[in-house]
């Protein structure tokens, strides 16, 4: 895309609500694709098929999600008439590190290379075929790492020399509060864990229900510190 200035868009869609900038993220990008967490990221969708019907879905499956997210995930494909990829972790990675290390080691040594190895290193093999990606981050999901996120900008971690990535983030500027109001308006289904006291959904061995007034991403990595939890999908957040 050589006619989108991200200086310009980004100041044209500074403040804007999801839908415009979603608007002009598929508008602008054919080889465009939403990154789908199974969780209330799904009102993306929703909106885009309103934009565009020819949308691209991924989903990082670590091994290690909840089977409530499967079945959301599967769901959403039927409920929408849609394909969702599918990425699966490579096992000539996955293998080797799950038989030196076990099936629990993030507990004792941090989330960092099981992460890397289950979600970004698939993430970054499906974003080098992409000129473009939504995501459904927030501000109002962390205080500590996702307050400075902008409408749109150069991934600067997953661009590679000859090609800049470019990323969007339609809800930034929406309140979880907001996201839930779409949900029930336009009757779009969400995932059971949320019925189950969950906010933020990870892996099933890394999330956990918060309790009412307790921040959503103290559910997520519980053992770490507030400023650490980013798995590396989204590693320009962390400072
Ligand atoms: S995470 O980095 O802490 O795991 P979070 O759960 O807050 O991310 O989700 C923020 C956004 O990251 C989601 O809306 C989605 O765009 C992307 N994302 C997170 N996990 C996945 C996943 N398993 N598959 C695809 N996209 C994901
Ligand atoms: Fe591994 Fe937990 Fe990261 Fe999932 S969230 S990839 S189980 S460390």
């Amino acid at each position: 895309m050589t006619l989108f200035d991200i200086q310009t868009v980004q100041a044209e869609l500074k403040s804007k609500n999801p839908r415009s900038i979603l608007k002009t993220a598929l508008e602008n990008f054919d080889n465009i694709a939403i990154s789908f967490s199974g969780a209330e990221d799904v009102v993306l969708i929703d909106m885009a098929l309103n934009i565009r019907k020819d949308i691209q879905v991924f989903s990082l499956d670590t091994g290690r999600l909840h089977p409530e997210t499967y079945q959301f995930i599967e769901k959403i494909r039927q409920h929408y008439q849609i394909d969702i990829e599918i990425l699966t972790p490579d096992r000539g990675l996955l293998d080797p590190f799950v038989k030196e290390k076990g099936l629990f080691s993030f507990y004792e040594e941090g989330h960092q290379q099981c992460c890397g190895i289950r979600k970004v290193d698939s993430l970054r093999r499906k974003l080098s075929t992409l000129d473009a990606w939504i995501t459904g981050q927030r501000k109002d999901q962390s205080l500590d790492t996702r307050q400075d996120i902008p409408e749109v900008q150069i991934d600067a971690a997953f661009s590679s020399e000859g090609k800049k990535l470019i990323k969007f983030n339609p809800l930034l500027n929406w309140s979880s509060g907001q996201v839930w109001d779409h949900i029930e308006a336009y009757q779009v289904p969400f995932n059971e864990l949320h019925q189950k006291g969950f906010i933020s959904i990870g892996c099933e061995p890394c999330t956990r229900a918060v309790i009412p007034n307790q921040h959503e991403r103290a559910g997520r990595w519980w053992w770490e510190e507030a400023t650490k939890k980013e798995c590396g999908l989204h590693v320009n957040n962390v400072k």
